[in-house]
């Protein structure tokens, strides 16, 4: 199957069974605007943890949660007011609003009209601080959450008495006017991202950006992304961002343009000592550091800049799977397509579901003692309704990596039936050592 397909079935789904849902979707919905479902929030909640564990184990990175309001002058510093645009033009005869980046040819993609002079359109949010509306109110919602970390530079490295060089890592929303989002929640207006800013001398800013560059691959390949799926795309000088002076971006096969499948899906920028420099300049106050020779100096940043929306797109994409025929081997389900999503274990939003094979009262007993056992460790779903072979498909397609039947002979060998959902294959566990056999298997 394509990626485009699968990136249609892939939202289908994640509507379907509670991952994503449109905001406000019983007004209409809001542009570009998206919550997410009871499953959603759950691996939203994994891949976050995941990150920041792979993070802050790293010896020297420390973590931080500023806020999304911040001090005006912090845009003004950071060159977002003036320099965080986008070119965009109209289309004269449909009205359809076009990024440039976004274009093929000098004509409107919708309808083949004419297109208007090139615009810019400054992609901040702005709001206002305190009761009156008035010029000098004027606040924004933060871009990025890189900003917070800068401005907190010397608090964190003097607080938690870092040496260079040491990280910062932060999780949280940012929010950006978008002329064109969509594709789902690959473009949106309010979304989250997971930011590390490396603090070091210039003279190993490159070698920590090629080593970061490295890091983060292997994060998603260990995380089971398929590695074809993933290239490098080095930006060139003219279309570096205004703070970078190297990028480059992590992309995936995302697949829903069909002339450029792969779309950012996480950028590692060197913004040298920008950054730091302009705030210095615009706040008046030091943000040097000192060396042991007293000689004093602005440190150069590695950043790795990760949407947590797009990630968690990425990996329903990656581990999605549709077998035609289904996997099990009954007449009943030759014409059938059986979904399986494919999830590390780790990401998986239910890691245990408890069947019982039947709905006598004794079965439902023991499984739900089994649910109770479990529950305290691990998202678990409880399900009497249906066919067992309705209910494993249930599971596979919500990326449950274990389920658990409990059946007439649990109630005398006091063993339960575990079923793997790649391998689909089964085994007899004892009830007393389950908590045991879990234990190493979301790790
Ligand atoms: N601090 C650097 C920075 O913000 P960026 O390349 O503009 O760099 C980093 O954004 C990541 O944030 C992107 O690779 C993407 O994953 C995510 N991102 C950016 N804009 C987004 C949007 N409108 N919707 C969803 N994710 C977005």
């Amino acid at each position: 199957m394509d990626n485009k397909r699968k990136f249609d079935k892939v939202i289908n789904l994640a509507k379907a069974r509670g991952f994503i849902f449109p905001s406000s979707e019983i007004y209409g919905g809001l542009n570009s605007i998206y919550d997410y479902g009871p499953l959603g929030v759950e691996l939203k909640n994994n891949i976050k943890k995941v990150w920041w564990n792979f993070m802050v184990s790293h010896r020297n990175i420390i973590g931080l949660d500023s806020s999304i309001l911040m001090h005006p002058k912090i845009w003004e510093a950071s060159g977002h007011i003036k320099g965080f645009n986008d070119l965009l033009v109209d289309c004269k005869k449909c009205k359809s609003r076009w990024r440039v980046d976004d274009l093929e040819k000098n004509i409107c993609p919708e309808c083949g009209g004419e297109l208007t002079k090139r615009r810019n359109f400054n992609l901040m949010f702005k709001t206002s601080m305190g009761q009156v509306e008035k010029e000098n109110n004027i606040i924004y919602l933060r871009p990025e959450t890189a900003q917070g970390i800068y401005v907190n530079f010397l608090n964190v490295k003097e607080s938690m008495r870092m040496k260079l060089p040491f990280g910062i890592a932060q999780i949280g929303k940012a929010f950006r006017n978008e002329i064109t989002p969509g594709n789902s929640i690959f473009r949106m207006r309010e979304f989250e991202q997971m930011e590390m800013q490396y603090f070091v001398k210039e003279n190993e800013s490159k070698k920590v950006f090629n080593k970061w560059k490295e890091l983060r691959k292997q994060w998603y390949i260990d995380l089971g992304v398929n590695e074809k799926n993933i290239n490098f795309n080095n930006h060139n000088k003219k279309d570096l961002a205004h703070y970078a002076k190297e990028a480059i971006d992590i992309e995936y096969n995302f697949g829903f343009s069909k002339k450029n499948p792969f779309k950012e899906l996480e950028g590692i920028h060197n913004r040298g000592d920008f950054d730091l420099k302009q705030h210095q300049k615009y706040s008046k106050q030091k943000l040097t550091v000192k060396e042991l020779n007293n000689k004093e100096y602005l440190p150069n940043v590695i950043e790795t800049s990760i949407g947590v929306d797009r990630a968690l797109l990425m990996f329903l994409i990656d581990s999605y799977e549709e077998i035609d025929g289904g996997r099990s081997v009954t007449k009943k389900s030759i014409k059938d397509k059986e979904i399986v999503l494919k999830l590390h274990p780790k990401l998986a939003p239910i890691k245990i579901a408890i069947l019982p094979l039947s709905k006598k009262e004794k079965l439902i007993n023991k499984a739900k003692e089994i649910y109770d056992i479990l529950v305290k460790d691990y998202r678990i779903q409880y399900d009497e309704t249906g066919s067992i072979g309705k209910r494993y498909r249930r599971q596979d397609e919500i990326g449950t990596p274990h389920c658990l039947t409990v059946d007439f002979d649990s109630l005398k060998d006091k063993k339960v039936t575990i079923r793997d959902r790649d391998s689909m294959k089964q085994e007899r566990i004892g009830i007393a050592s389950l908590k045991n056999y879990f234990s190493n298997k979301f790790i």
